[in-house]
C-alpha cells in the first residue's frame, strides 16, 4: 500500500498518519519530522533547511527529493511529500522505477480558524517527537512529555505571526497539487472537522473503499 497525506499545516497529517501506520503496518514517513531530526543533529540538510522551516517556507524541491528518494521503502505512508507539482512528478517517477503504484492520495481539509487553533495551540517534546495539544489533547503534566519528561516547547513555525503567512501560501502552493493529482483519480479529499477519532473513521471508510 503507496498512501501521501497532503493538506494545511495543522490539520492532522501527522496525527491521522501515526494510526494509519500502526493499523496497515505501513512505514510513516513524515518528511517534517526527518527535517526536524536533521535540524536537531545540525547535518548538513538541517543546516540548509532550518531557515526556510522557521520561517514556514517550503525547503527547495531538490532537497526534498534527495531525502524522499533516500528514505523511499516497501509500503509506506507519505505524509507531507509532495507539497510541489516537481516533488509529485519525482515521487511519480520513482514508485516506477520500483515497479510500483500510489494507491491514493489523501487530502484532509479544514476551515482556516480551526487550523489556526490547532497550530497555535501545539505543543511538542522534540526528542521523542511526540505531539501534544494545549487544550484538544494536553500533557498529563502541565508543560512535560508524559513519555520522556521533556519540556515541551512551541515550534517557530506555529507562532502566530509565521502561522498566518504560512497559511495563506499553502493555499495558493496546493492548488497546482490537487489538480495533478485529480487529473490522475488519484486524489479523495476529507473533512479534519472533529475529534482525531472522527477523523480516523472516515479516513478508515475511504480506504475500505479503496
Ligand atoms: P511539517 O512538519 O510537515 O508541517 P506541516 O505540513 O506544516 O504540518 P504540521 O506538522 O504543522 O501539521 P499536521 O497536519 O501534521 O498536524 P498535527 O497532526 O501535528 O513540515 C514542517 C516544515 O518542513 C514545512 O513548513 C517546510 O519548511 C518543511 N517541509 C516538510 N515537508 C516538505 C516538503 N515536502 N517540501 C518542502 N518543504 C517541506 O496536528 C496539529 C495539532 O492539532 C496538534 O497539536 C494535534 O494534537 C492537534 N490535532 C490533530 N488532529 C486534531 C483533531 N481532529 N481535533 C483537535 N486537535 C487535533
Amino acid at each position: 500500500m503507496y498512501y501521501c497525506l497532503m493538506g494545511p499545516p495543522g490539520v492532522g497529517k501527522g496525527t491521522q498518519a501515526v494510526f494509519l501506520s500502526e493499523k496497515y503496518g505501513l512505514e510513516h514517513i513524515s518528511t517534517g519530522n526527518l527535517l526536524r531530526e536533521a535540524v536537531r543533529q545540525k547535518t548538513k540538510l538541517g543546516l540548509q533547511a532550518q531557515n526556510y522551516m522557521n520561517q514556514g517556507l517550503l525547503v527547495p524541491d531538490n532537497l526534498m527529493i534527495a531525502l524522499v528518494e533516500e528514505v523511499f521503502q516497501k509500503g509506506f505512508i507519505l505524509d507531507g511529500f509532495p507539497r510541489t507539482v516537481p516533488q509529485a512528478e519525482a515521487l511519480d517517477s520513482l514508485v516506477k522505477r520500483k515497479g510500483l503504484a500510489l494507491d491514493q492520495v489523501i487530502l484532509l481539509t479544514l476551515d482556516e480558524e480551526e487550523l489556526v487553533k490547532r497550530l497555535t495551540g501545539r505543543r511538542v517534546a522534540p526528542k521523542s517527537g511526540r505531539v501534544y495539544h494545549l487544550y484538544f489533547s494536553p500533557p498529563k503534566k502541565e508543560g512535560v512529555c508524559d513519555e520522556t519528561g521533556e519540556p515541551l516547547i512551541q515550534r517557530e513555525d506555529d507562532k502566530l505571526e509565521i502561522v498566518r503567512p504560512r497559511l495563506q501560501r499553502y493555499f495558493v502552493e496546493q492548488s497546482p497539487l490537487t489538480a495533478y493529482y485529480k487529473e490522475k483519480g488519484l486524489i479523495r479529499e476529507i473533512s479534519a472537522e472533529g475529534s482525531p477519532e472522527e477523523v480516523r473513521q472516515r479516513l478508515e471508510e475511504c480506504l475500505k473503499k479503496n
